[in-house]
């Protein structure tokens, strides 16, 4: 029996603190800027319900393999995966893992700074009264008056990537606690103000039935695919995110139950967020397939109607820009930890090294609004092409190998011991869907998208 592993960064200071870290991290951007705006281009109901059927059967039994796998490693998912596949005698390569992981969490950061700085700069817009009565064409020509300006655009990213480095730097044990706490509470309540106001304005049965009424004929590889990305995006699964702060989580701590807690309150906000957006979307006859600008299009229209618009208006911004740093801190947390580990560099250090290589890498993403528009590769710009290779791609491959290295290369004894399940049912029902369902589930997804099958 190998020994238990213990963790240089400290530990969670009770189980609800780790379930308030994994739930800030999940809930961010990913449930409120992106899941709307992908249900709306795949097809509503269809994308919906594939992406729910992919929360339980993909999601939660990875989630809680990740979980594990950070408690037993107790380090960076780096070192975390070398040192399990070395007392479980797996191969080696195992430790890549850890490396594509750490490599995703910058790749999305970069972007994800970038959108945050849009969250931010609506802040201003927001509090400063410029939203009040705007028309749909206004609320239009804001958003492309801010993304057609690269120097704004770096501004509001440089803002956001100082303001997630300076947690990190400080350590994340402590911080996020209190921050979730308040917030995530705070978010949820301004939410319902907003879906309040859709069913008094809105077209609130449009866009239940837009989002709930799934037309089959709408499936296809494309939907497939962004259908289980947004899965792992949104619950933060794939990179070592949630493996990270299972690393900090206490011996005692229920993994089942934890994952359960934190994959619940996610997909709620996700479904939530839609509730909230579609129906302005068909009041105000916008176009549901928009993209990315979705919601910078439709909320503004919400809060400049509304009663109290500017106050209910800042708020949300404010705390959606809390959402996302939350979010932000645990994709930079592996890469560094590592550094820490590996290097022995201080905190501080490490965070500024990471923190600028992921900064100098979200710029492309702030030129491919503006002036690298036209620069596409198979028909995407930077931006787009980052978020499908890490969402689409590397997150799936991560959550796929995970499933398989939980599933086949360690030992039953060790998985039993460490997730320390009391109901037998449920932990043979969680070791099938991980040895089997799920990894081949995104497989199949995988060879359809390739076109094998
Ligand atoms: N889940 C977050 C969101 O929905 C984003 C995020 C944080 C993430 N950590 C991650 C996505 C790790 C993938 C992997 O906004």
């Amino acid at each position: 029996m190998p020994t238990k592993n213990t963790s240089i960064h400290g530990e969670w200071s009770s189980r609800l603190a780790f379930i308030l870290a994994a739930a800030g991290s999940a809930v961010g951007l990913g449930n409120i800027w992106k899941f709307p705006y992908m249900a709306g281009e795949n097809g509503g109901g269809a994308f919906v319900l594939i992406y729910l059927a992919c929360i339980a059967v993909f999601g939660l039994p990875i989630m809680m393999a990740e979980v594990m796998l950070g408690r037993r490693g107790r380090q960076s998912p780096i070192n975390t995966m070398k040192t399990l596949s070395q007392q479980e005698s797996a191969h080696k390569a195992w430790g890549l893992l850890g490396w594509s992981g750490v490599l995703a969490g910058v790749l999305i950061l970069s972007y994800y700074s970038v959108i945050a700085g849009w969250s931010l700069s609506y802040v201003i817009e927001s509090v400063s009264g410029s939203l009040k009565g705007i028309s749909g064409t206004q609320a239009g020509e804001l958003f492309e008056s801010l993304i057609a300006s690269p120097l704004t655009l770096i501004f509001w990213h440089t803002v956001f990537m100082v303001m997630t480095m300076i947690v990190v730097a400080r350590g994340v044990i402590g911080g996020l606690e209190v921050a979730v706490r308040y917030l995530m509470p705070s978010l949820l309540i301004l939410i319902l103000v907003l879906i309040a106001y859709s069913v008094s304005q809105g077209h609130f049965m449009l866009g239940v039935e837009f989002m709930f009424t799934p037309d089959f004929s709408k499936i296809n590889q494309d939907v497939l695919l962004s259908a289980m990305g947004q899965a792992f995006f949104s619950l933060s699964l794939g990179m070592g995110a949630i493996m990270i702060y299972g690393s900090y989580l206490s011996q005692q701590a229920s993994i089942a139950k934890t994952s359960f807690a934190v994959a619940l309150m996610d997909t709620s906000v996700a479904i939530l967020a839609g509730l909230a957006i579609f129906p302005i979307v068909f009041a105000n006859h916008l176009d549901t397939g928009q993209g990315a600008a979705l919601i910078f299009n439709t909320l503004p229209l919400a809060f400049g109607q509304m009663p109290g618009g500017v106050i209910f208006g800042t708020l949300f911004f404010v705390l959606l820009v809390f959402a996302a740093w939350t979010s932000s801190i645990s994709l930079i947390e592996p890469a560094v930890a590592w550094l820490v580990e590996r290097r022995g560099l201080t905190r501080i250090k490490a965070s500024i090294i990471c923190g600028f290589v992921t900064w100098l890498v979200g710029l492309g993403t702030v030129f491919s609004f503006n002036i690298w528009e036209t620069y596409t590769m198979f028909d995407k710009t930077v931006f787009d092409l980052l978020d499908y290779l890490t969402t689409n791609i590397m997150l799936p491959l991560g959550g796929l190998l995970i499933a398989v290295f939980v599933g086949w290369s360690m030992r039953e004894s060790s998985v039993r011991d460490e997730m320390a399940m009391s109901n037998p049912v449920l932990y043979q029902a969680w070791r099938l869907l991980i040895r089997f369902v799920t990894p081949v589930g995104v497989l199949l997804i995988f060879l359809n998208v390739i076109g094998i099958i």
